[in-house]
């Protein structure tokens, strides 16, 4: 199928097959595509945890607001999440970087404001979710990005030190009669006129 086709197939999934589970490789293969995600200077300021444990999945479930039974039902559940403090990118990922990536930083984004500098982090890593839900769209796994959930809960649940929760991605398979399916809710979208501009 061409990229144009799976974009105006793929949708966001409303209600997820608990019996059908995503296999090991493929997890592998799509923890993968996430260290791979494209970001500004090729900072990486993030974490990517894969969840499949049950017990777990039921205690973010409870603290996800409406997406509880998906997080419930679905295979897996994929938590996004961005260095915590600017010191700790400063000093841990940084230095990793080439030197030109270090130079730019300096000049361009440490002058900023640390909330402004934590703004431009965080995008970093939504950019790795647009990749992810293309790349999950291609490979024929449904996915639901997930703002909708409370952010400190997960946080408190998963415990991993210097990172905070930015969103969570359900992936799995849809259950047959998912309403939200575009062959029975057709998109919408705006207009062409409306969102492009062709100079
Ligand atoms: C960053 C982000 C957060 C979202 N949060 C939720 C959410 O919490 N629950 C949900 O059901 N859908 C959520 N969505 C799905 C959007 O509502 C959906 O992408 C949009 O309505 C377009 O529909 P489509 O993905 O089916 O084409 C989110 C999407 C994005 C990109």
């Amino acid at each position: 199928m061409s990229f144009i086709d799976i974009a105006k197939s793929r949708y966001t999934t409303k209600k997820y097959d608990p019996t059908r589970k995503i296999d090991a490789d493929t997890i592998e293969e799509l923890k993968e595509i996430l260290r791979f995600s494209p970001s500004s200077i090729n900072s990486q300021p993030w974490k990517f945890t894969f969840i499949s444990n049950e017990e777990i999945k039921k205690e973010l479930a409870k603290v996800s607001y409406h997406n509880e039974s998906k997080v419930n039902d679905t295979s897996h559940v994929v938590v996004f999440s961005v260095v915590k403090e600017v010191k700790d990118f400063e000093e841990k990922n940084l230095p990793l970087l080439p030197e030109r990536a270090t130079l730019y930083y300096n000049r361009v984004l440490k002058p900023k404001s640390v909330s402004e500098i934590k703004t431009w982090l965080s995008c970093q890593v939504y950019v790795a979710l647009g990749y992810f839900l293309s790349a999950c769209a291609c490979m024929g796994i449904d996915t639901t990005a997930m703002e909708g959930i409370q952010l400190d809960e997960y946080d408190r649940i998963l415990q991993d030190d210097g990172y905070r929760t930015l969103f969570a991605v359900c992936i799995g398979f849809r259950d047959k009669d998912d309403e939200n399916q575009p062959t029975l809710n057709p998109k919408f979208r705006l207009d062409a006129e409306k969102v492009i501009r062709t100079i």
